[in-house]
């Protein structure tokens, strides 16, 4: 008799976890993570654009303008072409101005931009990533 309620008992937190597992994982999902912190530590004259990575930070004369390389369509990494002052997408070829705007192909929205702050020594900026 205590193995069959000890087997039951078991069997009751075992099916607990698993069907409240869904609900757990979304709420961890939604719990803010503060973003990444990326510096760049050299002064660009206006015109001027440095390619990290993840984006690819632009001097302009309003300040300096981080645009994401991730592309809207599904996902790849994009280039930016100097010479044509775009970003082209090598997957699937959707083309994007050098703010990020869609111009064409499969992807439809605009790249992603990035909250661009500089620091006070003036010589540098922090580009903050998503978490
Ligand atoms: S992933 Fe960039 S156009 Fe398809």
């Amino acid at each position: 008799m205590k193995r069959r309620n000890l087997l039951k008992s078991a069997l009751f937190w075992l099916m607990g976890a698993v069907l409240s597992w869904p609900l757990f994982s979304f709420i961890d999902r939604r719990r803010y993570r503060p973003p990444r912190e990326q510096r760049i530590s050299m002064k660009l004259k206006p015109g001027q654009f440095v390619v990290e990575p993840e984006f690819v930070l632009f001097q302009t004369v309003n300040g300096p303008v981080a645009v994401s390389r991730t592309c809207t369509h599904l996902g790849c990494r994009i280039n930016y072409l100097e010479d044509e002052k775009i970003f082209l997408c090598p997957c699937h070829q959707s083309r994007f101005t050098s703010k990020g705007r869609y111009i064409s192909g499969p992807a439809r929205k605009d790249l992603v931009t990035f909250r661009v702050s500089p620091m006070e020594d003036g010589q540098s900026v922090t580009v903050y990533l998503p978490a």
